[in-house]
């Protein structure tokens, strides 16, 4: 097998049908609230958000949620928030989107890396102990596809050390860990709701934090640093001054974007399910493939089920996982790559002297992964051509 099976072949499907991996499932509902909006005229930061924030604490338990307009934001503001200064130490996980790594930098912090747990993917505790420093101020935990990561060792590292807990959640809207939801254990749970994810606003983020004061804090951040809600400000209660107290930033959610949301997110359990029954059936269908899937679900968790993921080992498989990315390609079948580990990017390497080799777990999974189509928006007969597209892309028989 040289890789090269799906030029030879008839694809699974026809180009016009290509299947756009991460496509979201927007119904009617989400389009009337829309339109809504827009004819209401309020498009900015308005009483959407507010039901949307109301909404999203509700279903994961927090006391208090903030939306903005990206995860990056709410972690941005988050990391803000634990009053870093230059020099002190966030350590994240070798294997996730850069964002979380950028963030870290834009707050001025330095980012430290821990390695993967090679079966769950997600940041391992271990590692984590290794790595705290006097300089250590906070550890920033993703949940990786969605599954949570072992929550006890590392919310018991940061209470031992005296160190913050922000949560990266981009993937994590229905992560639950021994009875909590992903999001609550520390100070800050940060959210994304991009076209992709489980839940969307097309752009947007919501932080959740166990303290009135942060929420308060992260809000005032969120629109310029001015004391007073601008929309408020032009409400008919009359004009309202409002104060500049620190230089914020323009990351706040608009009405528009949160109508998309708020019926998105009555729907998130009906969504879960669906995703669980084409997880089970890829589960089940590629049990005699040579790639590796996903681990088991961990007892007294629940993953969100956002990322299905297939390692391709190139000896196993004998094709390499970037041939297989362009078989399925070639096959009318999207795909994505969560994530080359963050060492693999040349801005870090430069500016940290980084080698991917340093964190050899994220590094293998980074080189081997492949994400397949898991939305909720799939039909039965698009989970089946994405099975065909697997096999086919692997060389391996349709039956
Ligand atoms: C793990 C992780 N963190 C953060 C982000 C950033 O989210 P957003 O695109 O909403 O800024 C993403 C987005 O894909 C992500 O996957």
């Amino acid at each position: 097998m040289d890789g090269s099976s799906a030029s030879t072949e008839t694809p699974i499907r026809t180009k016009e049908r290509f299947l756009v991996f991460g496509a979201p499932a927007i119904e009617e509902e989400d389009i009337a609230e829309v339109v809504a909006s827009m004819r209401s005229g309020w498009l900015g930061t308005g009483p959407k958000v507010a039901r949307f924030e109301r909404d999203f604490a509700a279903y994961v338990n927090a006391s208090h949620a903030a939306a903005v307009n990206s995860c990056t934001a709410a972690l941005h503001l988050a990391l803000l928030s634990c009053g870093l200064k230059p020099g002190d130490e966030v350590i994240t996980t070798a294997l996730t989107f850069c964002a979380t790594v950028n963030a870290i930098i834009h707050a001025g912090a330095v980012p430290v890396l821990a390695d993967v747990d090679p079966m769950t993917m997600n940041i391992d505790p271990v590692d984590v102990a290794r790595r705290i420093t006097p300089r250590t101020r906070a550890i920033l935990p993703v949940h990786f596809a969605g599954r949570p990561c072992a929550m006890d060792e590392i919310a018991a590292l940061a209470a031992k050390h005296d160190l913050k807990l922000i949560e990266d959640c981009a993937h994590a809207i229905e992560t639950e860990y021994h009875g909590r939801k992903a999001g609550t254990f520390g100070d800050f749970g940060c959210f994304s709701f991009y076209v992709t994810k489980n839940v969307v606003t097309g752009e947007g983020g919501m932080v959740v934090a166990q303290s009135a004061e942060d929420i308060a804090h992260i809000k005032v951040l969120a629109l310029h640093g001015m004391s007073k809600d601008a929309w408020k400000r032009f409400s008919d209660e009359g004009y309202k001054h409002y104060q500049v107290v620190e230089a914020g930033f323009k990351y706040n959610m608009m009405d528009i974007q949160a109508a998309i949301g708020i019926h998105q997110l009555e729907r998130v359990e009906a969504y879960w399910k669906r995703r669980l029954a084409v997880w089970k059936r890829y589960d089940e269908v590629f049990a005699d493939l040579p790639v590796v899937r996903p681990a088991p679900f961990e007892p007294e968790t629940r993953h969100a089920l956002h990322l299905y993921t297939l390692l391709v080992d190139e000896a196993a498989c004998r094709v390499s996982r970037d041939a297989f990315l362009n078989n399925m390609t070639a096959h009318n079948v999207g795909v994505g790559v969560h994530y080359m580990s963050i060492a693999e990017h040349p801005y870090y390497q430069q500016t940290y002297g980084w080698r991917p080799e340093q964190w050899p777990h994220a590094m293998r999974v980074g080189r081997q992964t492949v994400s397949i189509p898991l939305s909720a928006k799939l039909e039965a007969a698009d989970v089946e051509d994405v099975i065909l597209a697997v096999r086919a892309s692997l060389g391996a028989a349709r039956a």
